[in-house]
């Protein structure tokens, strides 16, 4: 049977390139994508989900859900490496509906429909699983499991020295899932910035022929570019389709259990993941950490995971 699956994203291209894998992956079952405010603000993060489903058009659509800002907002920084409207600035149609359920709603309603099979993918500010967990307190006790992408375990952060990117924009949200009773693993910045795609990957790509090879060909040009220009880089790092291969294929990675929290008061590690690395520590394990990965056998599953969603939507 497949898994039952909820995206939780705020995408920012490389989550629409892991709701594409998802959504034609026979092994998974998407019941929601809920948005989150992130990459760029709620209501363009609910927007663009609905483009990516537009584009995508599966045979059985998952349920959509609106994302709110947290509490505190969200960083003005923000990330420019998707472009403004977070897929690259290419113009995409689609009716967006304005009478969605708030995000949280639709996480809870999923889980409770379906206790202990219900797998949450989180690749965005983790605002929604956080609220989700307050509106519902023995949520957490009924999910299946809960696999995060975010944080650093050793390295430097990606958007403050100390802090990676979708922490830092709720670290409060990130405590308080850090904090909860469920089943949780880390798809850490340490590890996702291993799996480096160079140019060639764009001839790898699926042809135009599908849904899915058409939209990837609109935007992973644009992210290749954004690198050279922001980052001085010729390759490219797509964390969060990394962070689903590690759910759908966890023999390509190692995992270690660890005691992890959020910083949510440092004026310099706002966001940073902490984790007691003690010979004898104090704080109880409370999530597996991936902490290796087989580069090479990621990137091939990605490939032939595109080929296969680009099968499945043949144009
Ligand atoms: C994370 O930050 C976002 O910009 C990406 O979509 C990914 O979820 C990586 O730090
Ligand atoms: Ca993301």
């Amino acid at each position: 049977m497949p898994r039952k699956l909820i995206l939780d994203v705020d995408p920012g291209i490389d989550d629409a390139v892991a709701i594409c894998m998802s959504l034609f992956d026979p092994n998974l079952e998407v019941v929601a994508v809920t948005s989150v405010g992130g990459n760029v603000p709620p209501q363009q993060a609910a927007r663009n989900v609905q483009v990516i489903l537009s584009q995508m058009d599966p045979p059985r659509w998952p349920r959509i859900g609106a994302a709110t800002a947290p509490e505190h907002g969200l960083p003005t920084e923000g990330r420019r490496i998707f472009g403004p409207d977070g897929l690259g600035g290419v113009p995409f149609e689609a009716a967006v509906r304005r009478d969605l359920h708030p995000s949280e709603k639709v996480i809870c309603d999923e889980v409770r429909a379906a206790p202990e099979a219900v797998t949450i993918l989180a690749l965005g500010p983790l605002t929604n699983i956080a609220r989700a967990f307050l509106r519902d307190p023995q949520l957490p006790s009924v999910l299946g499991q809960l696999v995060i992408v975010g944080g650093t375990v050793s390295g430097p952060g990606n958007i403050t020295p100390a802090a990676e990117f979708n922490i830092y924009c709720d670290p409060q949200a990130a405590r308080a899932v850090f904090r909860a009773p469920c089943t949780k693993t880390l798809i850490p910045l340490d590890v996702t910035n291993r799996v480096e795609l160079t140019l060639d990957i764009l001839h790898r790509l699926p042809d135009e022929n599908s849904r899915v090879g058409r939209f990837l060909r609109k935007i992973l040009p644009a992210t290749f570019r954004a690198y050279r220009q922001e980052l001085g880089l010729e390759s490219i790092r797509i964390h969060d389709v990394v962070g689903l291969v590690a759910l759908t294929h966890p023999e390509l990675f190692s995992f270690v259990e660890m005691a992890g929290d959020v910083e949510t008061m440092g004026e310099l590690t706002l966001g940073a993941t902490v984790f007691d690395r003690r010979r004898v520590p104090a704080w109880r394990h409370n999530i597996a950490v991936a902490t290796e990965v087989d580069k090479q056998g990621v990137i091939e599953e990605i490939l032939r995971s595109l080929h296969a969603a680009a099968a499945a939507s043949e144009l």
